[in-house]
Formats: C-alpha cells, sequence, structure tokens
C-alpha cells in the first residue's frame, strides 16, 4: 500500500541519478553518477508478524532497482533496493544510524534481479530460489540452463524474506541486491554472469553503499551480510573476502564505486561452497547413503574423492571449537556428532513436550536420552538421514551436468571442469590434459576458505552459520570448517545445526536478528 509516493529523480547534489557515466568513466565521474538519491523513494506499510506471533505495522521508505556501478553489463541484476522504517506500530523511528543487514536472494548460482519487486523481500524476477530439486547438481539432470531458481520448495527464499522483514520491524536499514547469475547469455552466446561476476557484483553493491554513508540512511559501518545456499556462499565469501585486492580489476571495469567492501557480519545459511574440494568432502560426510532410487553411487569414484579430502583436510590444519584437536578426516565424525549433531539433537528434544519427546525417541530408538542430553553415533545419524541427494561427483561431474559446471563456465562455453580429478574423468569427449589456466583464479575467486587462509585482515569479524543435519546439498563439513577457520583467526563464530532440518531452513530468524543488535552494538532510537 503506498502512502505518499514521493518517487522520482530528484538531483542530489546537482548530480542526476539517471546520469550514468559512459563506459571507461575516471572514479569521479562514476562516482557521480553511484550519488544515491535520499528523496527517491516511496513509502509503503507492511505487516510483520515477529517470531513472538505478534503483529506489527512498519511504514518504510523503499527505494527500487537502483543501479549500483557506473557501467552495468546488466542493469536488471546490477541493481538494488533499499527499505528503510520511518514508523513502527504508530512510533516513529529513526535508522539513520540502524545496522544494514544485505540479504542476497541468490539461489543456485541463478541471476537474481530485485527490479520487480513491489516492497520488501518480494523477490524478484528470478530471485529468492534455491537451487531447483529437480536438477540436483550430479544427477542426470538436464543441462544446467534448463534450471531455475524457482524450483525451490523448501523456504530458501522464505527465509531470507523472513530475515528482512523482521529486520525492518527492528528497526534497521534492509538493503537487496540483485546479481547476475550463471545462465546469462549475451546476443554473441557469450556467458556473462559465470564466476567470479556475482561476488563482484555483491562487492560493487557493498560499495555502492559505503560510498553513500550520509545520503543513505544506516550505519555503513555496520553492513551484516545474508544469504541462503549459493547465496549463503556468497555471504560467506563476501565476509572473507572484504577489501581483498583480487577482485580490483573486475570491479574496475563495472565503474563500482570507490569505496570499501568489507562487511561488517556475515550470516550464512547452508553454504555451498568450497567448491573445488566439496566432492570430496561429499564422499567423506554420505560417500555410503544411498540415493533416493536406493542405489549406491559408484564406490571406486567414492572412495577416490573421499582419500582427496583427507588430504585437503589436513593440509588445512584447522583447530576444532572448544579445544578440540586439528580437525582429520579421521576425527571430524566425532567432531560434527560431538561440537554440533548431539547439541542440536539435545535442543531439538528439549523444545518438544514431554509426550511428543516420547514419540520422538520412540519412533528414533538410535538416538540415547539420558540427563537432558542426546547421544547417538555418528553412523547411526547418517542413517537417520538416509538418502543423499547428489550422485559422485556431486559438484565437479564428469558430464559436466551441475550448476557449478556451468559456474564455472567462460565466454561461449557453458560448462567447463574446476577440478583435475573431474577433468580426467570427463565423458563429454574433451581431450586437454589440464584444466583451463584461468580456473585456479577462479576458485580462489570464489571461495571463502581461500582469503581465510590468506587471514584476510579486511574480513568480516563475526560469523552467524546455520545448516540442516539433513541437508545434504553438500557436505556437513563445509560451513564447519569456515566456522573453524574464522574462530581459529580469533573471530567471535555462533554456528548451530537445526535438527531434522534440510536445505534452505531457517528456524531461528529472530536469534539472528537480536544477535545483529548484539555484535553491532546497536540500540533502537
Ligand atoms: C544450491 C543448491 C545446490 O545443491 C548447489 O549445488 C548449489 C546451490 C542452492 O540452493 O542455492
Amino acid at each position: 500500500m503506498a502512502i505518499g509516493a514521493t518517487a522520482g529523480v530528484a538531483a542530489v547534489g546537482g548530480i542526476a541519478l539517471s546520469a550514468q557515466a559512459a563506459d571507461g568513466a575516471d572514479s569521479s565521474s562514476s562516482s557521480d553518477a553511484l550519488a544515491f538519491d535520499p528523496d527517491g523513494y516511496t513509502e509503503l506499510t507492511t505487516t510483520v508478524t515477529d517470531t513472538d506471533g505478534d503483529d506489527k505495522e512498519v511504514v518504510y521508505h523503499f527505494w527500487k532497482a537502483i543501479t549500483y556501478v557506473a557501467n552495468p553489463v546488466d542493469e536488471d541484476y546490477q541493481s538494488l533496493n533499499v527499505s528503510v522504517p520511518v514508523k513502527i506500530d504508530g512510533e516513529a523511528v529513526d535508522a539513520s544510524d540502524a545496522p544494514i543487514l544485505f540479504a542476497n536472494s541468490v539461489g543456485g548460482y541463478m541471476p537474481s534481479s530485485v527490479a520487480d519487486a513491489t516492497g520488501i523481500g518480494g523477490g524478484g524476477m528470478s530471485g529468492g530460489g534455491g537451487m531447483p530439486s529437480g536438477a540436483p547438481s550430479g544427477s542426470a539432470a538436464p543441462s544446467p540452463s534448463a534450471s531455475n531458481a524457482n524450483g525451490n520448495t523448501n523456504g530458501t527464499g522464505g527465509a531470507l524474506s523472513t530475515n528482512q522483514l523482521l529486520a525492518l520491524a527492528a528497526g534497521y536499514v534492509v538493503v537487496e541486491p540483485g546479481a547476475r547469475g550463471r545462465t546469462l547469455k549475451n546476443a554473441d552466446g557469450e556467458y556473462y554472469g559465470t564466476a567470479p561476476a556475482a561476488i563482484v557484483d555483491l562487492k560493487a553493491a557493498v560499495r555502492y553503499v559505503r560510498f553513500n554513508k550520509g545520503r543513505i540512511p544506516g550505519n555503513t559501518d555496520r553492513i551484516v551480510s545474508a544469504g541462503t545456499s549459493a547465496g549463503g556462499a556468497l555471504s560467506s565469501l563476501l565476509g572473507a573476502s572484504g577489501d581483498s585486492k583480487i577482485y580490483a580489476k573486475y570491479l574496475k571495469e563495472l565503474g563500482a564505486a570507490d569505496a570499501s567492501d568489507a562487511i561488517f557480519a556475515t550470516g550464512a545459511w547452508c553454504p555451498i561452497t568450497d567448491l573445488e574440494h566439496a566432492d570430496g568432502a561429499y564422499e567423506w560426510n554420505w560417500g555410503t547413503n544411498d540415493l533416493s532410487t536406493g542405489e549406491q553411487v559408484d564406490q571406486t569414484v567414492s572412495k577416490e574423492l573421499r582419500s582427496q579430502f583427507a588430504e585437503y583436510q589436513a593440509t588445512l590444519k584447522l583447530r576444532g571449537l572448544n579445544g578440540f584437536g586439528t580437525l582429520t578426516a579421521r576425527n571430524y565424525d566425532e567432531y560434527l556428532v560431538k561440537q554440533y549433531l548431539e547439541p542440536s539433537a539435545t535442543t531439538y528434544l528439549k523444545s518438544l513436550s514431554d509426550s511428543d519427546r516420547e514419540t520422538y525417541l520412540a519412533a528414533n530408538t538410535f538416538i540415547t536420552w539420558s540427563g537432558g542430553k542426546a547421544t547417538f553415533t555418528w553412523a547411526d545419524f547418517l542413517t537417520h538421514v538416509g538418502a543423499r541427494k547428489k550422485t559422485t561427483p556431486a559438484f565437479d561431474a564428469f558430464d559436466l551436468s551441475t550448476g557449478e559446471n556451468n559456474e564455472f563456465g567462460k565466454g561461449t562455453t557453458e560448462t567447463r571442469h574446476f577440478t583435475a580429478y573431474g577433468l580426467k574423468n570427463d565423458t563429454t569427449g574433451l581431450t586437454a590434459k589440464r584444466l583451463d589456466s584461468d580456473i585456479p583464479e577462479m576458485l580462489n575467486l570464489m571461495n571463502p576458505m581461500y582469503h581465510l587462509g590468506q587471514k584476510n585482515p579486511g574480513r568480516s569479524k563475526h560469523w552467524w552459520i546455520r545448516l540442516g543435519t539433513e541437508d545434504s546439498d553438500t557436505s556437513l563439513t563445509v560451513s564447519a570448517n569456515i566456522a573453524a577457520a574464522a574462530a581459529g583467526l580469533g573471530d567471535d563464530v555462533n554456528h548451530l545445526y537445526y535438527w531434522d532440518q534440510g536445505h534452505g531452513a531457517n528456524t531461528d530468524p529472530g536469534d539472528f536478528i537480536q544477535w545483529i543488535a548484539k555484535v553491532t552494538g546497536y540500540k533502537k532510537k
């Protein structure tokens, strides 16, 4: 509902917003074109149901589809929405110093646009979804371009909308950036949204917000990123790679604003990341679980990949949280059980009524419930989860059929291998002996573990990470490794697993909103 729309093309400091810099613009003219128009909003009203079930009426100012780079490749994706609460339940709020929730809605490494949104959390042309469940990586799925991000049924987009709405009702500013994605193709047949486009776009959007300090409401030094799945991967990458120089040439090409792209805190749900090591991690975790068809994957391939995980994990030299020693392929099962899975089951069981708990325990006899604590073995946990979602290799498929193969496409080449093992076993007729020479750089550009390994000083120092225990879209070690790496650098890490939840779950959004207040030190005025 629009109340007194004031949207327009008002000039800021004499520079019209629509004045896009021409190609090759220097940073000063691109900067002028990137000035945020404080008056260019529409006033909207929405009702937010908070986590206690109470309705709050929020009046907010909504800026729609602002192009965030001076030389956009595709404005439909390289634009962002801004929502700023001005009245909550009839009381005026001043969000000028509030944290900024920077919530992407990327799913499946697909394009995400906010251009069609009619208000906060409204999604866009293709954002807000997860990887389509009908086209899991590594399955006999159709070509990646047949995928879209809207097939998600388990709440990926909904989770993000929930975060965004709750943030607004808490008095925070919400920025929703769009970003290019892997399937975008121009008239010459060139893919222009494959790696590293999405992360470069998100960084450019952060720079835009920072650059507009004083013009855009909110505290630009308290940007908190959020995203789920591929969006969670990009959120954690944004957090780990703040101000890294390896993106400089890409940002320059786009005419990104001349400002820092470091963010203050990172929220990541089920991040699908560390892609070049994810095949090994997947087999270490789910290798012996059947597919939903009841079949097992090729156990020779599975074992080879599993041993790659052991090597990789050893090179990381990460220490587990809470004094657990160095994490290895030999002890990671025990680590996951003790650090994450048993506490997760315990929290869940405690939340049930006595009779519901009894029913659950009677149906799940692998759990021992004693002294208010759940215990079980890793093997029984794997049986409990049941079917694995993906075939093997889960990410760099021999037949180049995964979304990730497309994510590493380049130019007119739709899909590429990004691991030596995937290439070596290629079934599509490729004869190359080596990966393309740009792949190592692409992998660094896309991997938060690379930046954490570099101890990047510009990284976010606060991490909120969440993952469902039944999520076999990737290995359970992926997010645990991010958490261990960040904690090892002294960062503040809050990582929990949601018991019996699948891909895209967000069951404690209210806690996330409170966590933002805590880590940013924000008190609503
Ligand atoms: C997503 C899911 C996947 O299984 C994957 O490989 C990549 C992305 C997603 O939901 O975004």
